[in-house]
């Protein structure tokens, strides 16, 4: 049986009674009860100010920057899903990317002032794996320079950073609730803010640009979450600490039986990990390529993840050039977490990336 990272699938009695429910009133979209809801236990269970659901975390970056009325460059950090910089080019702005730290694999703040000129908007980081950013030096360079800041907290769901969710820093964040995050809603997305206005202006944006009275206010976009995606948001959101629970399991393992042999990301010390990956870090890449052709070999799929560095795309080279990016984007791989992985496959996925790292060819 092939092993790999299989998206999880909340109770199937639980989600067809949402689906009868979807079916008795016809209402399938178009801020549907579901959606009302699940914003409403969302905002409750992470403990932010305003939660907005739209259709996936890439349009949410897109409307953030509308939003913010964002021009020019945006500083932001290459080692990410290519979501995070083509949003910025396909809304007419430029990526500046500034390089990141090799352990934390966030960006570097000490070389973010630099970077900044006239043209800059705002800071665009992203918390890489769950783990959070330097929020305060990046907060007071953004203060200094009168810029914005965004989260892309797509790794983020219930991170806490010094005791407070990770999602309230910032102007905003967004997430990813995408099918291979640990909450999802098939396909989704989430935008948090502190601030009413800013949320308000989203929600418009969001619907065509509609106001409250049905007016187009705003130049506005379709980025509508649906009630079926809003349902598999309310099963697995009630099934989380069991998600939660067996990812820990399954982070535990692999953190006691590899730490000897290979590198990790360093998490900050204000906060844990969520288990939502597992990056290992291999000394090069011919080792990674050895280790991934073994695993391939005994059905085990393993994910490049973020791979390539997003200044090695060709159409964002232009935007900067950054060696520990592209150092670890070559060398770092995510392992599966999945609810059926039981000890017998976690102990053949060790053993297997043990001895690629230790037999000689
Ligand atoms: C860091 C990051 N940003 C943005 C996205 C885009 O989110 P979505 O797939 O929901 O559009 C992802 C998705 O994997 C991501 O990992």
């Amino acid at each position: 049986m092939a092993i790999y990272s299989k998206v999880y699938l909340p109770d199937k009695i639980k989600y067809k009674r949402y689906i009868d429910k979807i079916y008795k009133t016809s209402w399938i979209t178009n801020n549907g009860k579901l959606k009302i809801k699940l914003e409403k236990k969302l905002k409750e269970f992470l403990k932010v100010k305003n939660v907005i659901l739209v259709s996936n975390g890439t349009v949410a970056l897109q409307i953030l920057y509308r939003a913010l009325s964002l021009k020019g460059n945006v500083i932001t950090t290459p080692f990410s899903y290519v979501a995070t910089s083509n949003t910025l080019i396909w809304e007419g702005l430029s990526p500046n990317f500034v390089d990141i730290d090799k352990d934390t694999l966030n960006i570097d703040v000490t070389k973010i002032s630099s970077n900044i000129n006239n043209s800059t908007s705002a800071i665009l980081p992203v918390h890489v794996f769950g783990n959070p950013c330097d929020i305060e030096e990046i907060n007071k360079i953004a203060k200094k320079n009168k810029l914005k800041v965004i989260y892309d907290a797509s790794h983020c769901f219930n991170t806490n950073y010094k005791g407070k969710s990770i999602l309230s820093y910032g102007d905003a964040s967004i997430m990813s609730l995408h099918a291979t995050k640990i909450f999802h809603t098939i396909e989704g997305g989430a935008i948090i803010t502190n601030n009413n206005t800013l949320a308000k202006r989203i929600r418009m944006i969001s619907n065509f640009g509609k106001n409250d009275n049905d007016k187009y206010e705003i130049l506005g976009i379709n980025a509508k979450m649906n009630e079926f995606e809003a349902a598999m948001g309310l099963c697995n959101l009630h099934e989380f600490s069991k998600i939660k629970k067996f990812r820990k399991k399954i982070w535990n393992f692999y953190y006691l039986n590899l730490k000897n042999h290979f590198s990790f990301q360093i998490f900050s010390k204000h906060s844990i990990p969520n288990y939502s990956y597992f990056p290992i870090i291999f000394k090069t890449e011919k080792s990674l390529i050895k280790a991934i052709k073994l695993l391939n070999k005994n059905k085990v799929y393993v994910r490049r993840y973020f791979y390539p560095s997003l200044d090695k795309i060709f159409f964002s080279r232009k935007y900067g050039k950054c060696i520990n990016s592209n150092n670890i984007a070559k060398r770092i791989i995510c392992l599966p977490i999945s609810q059926e992985l039981n000890k017998n496959n976690l102990l053949k996925i060790t053993k297997i990336l043990i001895n690629s790292v230790e037999l000689k060819n």
